[in-house]
């Protein structure tokens, strides 16, 4: 499962599941990019990976400024291709449909669909003309089994999935894959910060494993998605969530 001379780029590596990526995927021999909107926790992430003997480029940009977002990268990637996308940053704006303003479901299908398609589109030709590449693609539980409270998340995240099959089929032959992970409730800073205490109990009851999963539990199934021992796993959603959602 190692990553020696593979360069993978990660989206929101900041903090949480993303930055577990980065430190796991920087022990297993990779390089990396790094991108996050907040500079503050890029560094620590960027620091992390070093340590781990990672030759890291960090780039702080909003992702959904897709106009600004080309050419930032052209000048990030250009001297080096990137082998393996993850497609990892996300936000939430919950509610029903009664509560959720269309503002909000446009800003989620925008981070969890759009971005991810724009990166798909800027670095897949190069993974299909060297015949070797990996998209993962972190999707969630709520897009298998959807969310009463959380319509634009779980619409969001089951377009990924639909995403992943889509661009699986189109990459496949050119020795590209695409996977998504279907990550259940995880102890990230922003789980921990804005999820009630009431709601986290009420998915941990119904998770077999009886409890969260920590962020590198999800990092080490991306991980092993973009090794070599993945070589024949492509368009699956694999659930990462303890049980959850069986
Ligand atoms: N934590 C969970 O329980 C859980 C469960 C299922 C799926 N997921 C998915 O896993 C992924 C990571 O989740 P997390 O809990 O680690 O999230 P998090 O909020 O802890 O971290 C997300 C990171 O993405 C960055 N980011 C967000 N929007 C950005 C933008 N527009 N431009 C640049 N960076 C941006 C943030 O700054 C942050 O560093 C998300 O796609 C999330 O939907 C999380």
């Amino acid at each position: 499962m190692r990553l020696e001379y593979r360069r993978a780029l990660i989206t929101g590596a900041g903090q949480g599941i993303g930055r577990a990526c980065a430190e796991v995927f920087a022990e297993r021999g990779a390089d990396l990019v790094l991108l996050d909107r907040n500079p503050e926790t890029l560094e620590i992430a960027v620091k992390a990976a070093m340590d781990r003997g990672s030759k890291v480029t960090a780039l702080t940009l909003d992702l959904t400024d897709l106009e600004s977002l080309e050419g930032k990268l052209d000048q990030a990637c250009r001297d080096l291709p990137i082998d393996i996308l993850v497609n990892n940053a996300g936000f939430d704006r919950p509610g029903t449909s009664a509560r959720l303003e269309m503002s909000g479901f446009s800003e989620v299908l925008g981070i969890h669909l759009s971005v991810p398609l724009f990166l798909i589109k800027l670095f897949l030709p190069t993974m299909k003309a060297r015949k070797w590449g990996r998209i993962i693609n972190v999707s969630s539980i709520y897009g298998l089994i959807g969310a009463k409270a959380e319509v634009a998340y779980s619409t969001a995240k089951a377009g990924l999935i639909g995403l992943t099959k889509s661009i699986a089929r189109e990459a496949g032959p050119r020795g590209v894959t695409v996977n998504a992970v279907a990550a259940g409730l995880t102890r990230t800073p922003t789980i921990e910060k804005m999820m009630a205490e009431k709601y986290k109990q009420d998915i941990i009851i119904e998770t077999p494993l009886g409890r969260m999963a920590e962020p590198e539990e999800i990092a080490r199934v991306i991980a092993f998605l973009a090794s070599e021992d993945a070589s024949y796993i492509t368009a699956a959603v694999i659930p990462v969530s303890g049980g959850w959602g069986i």
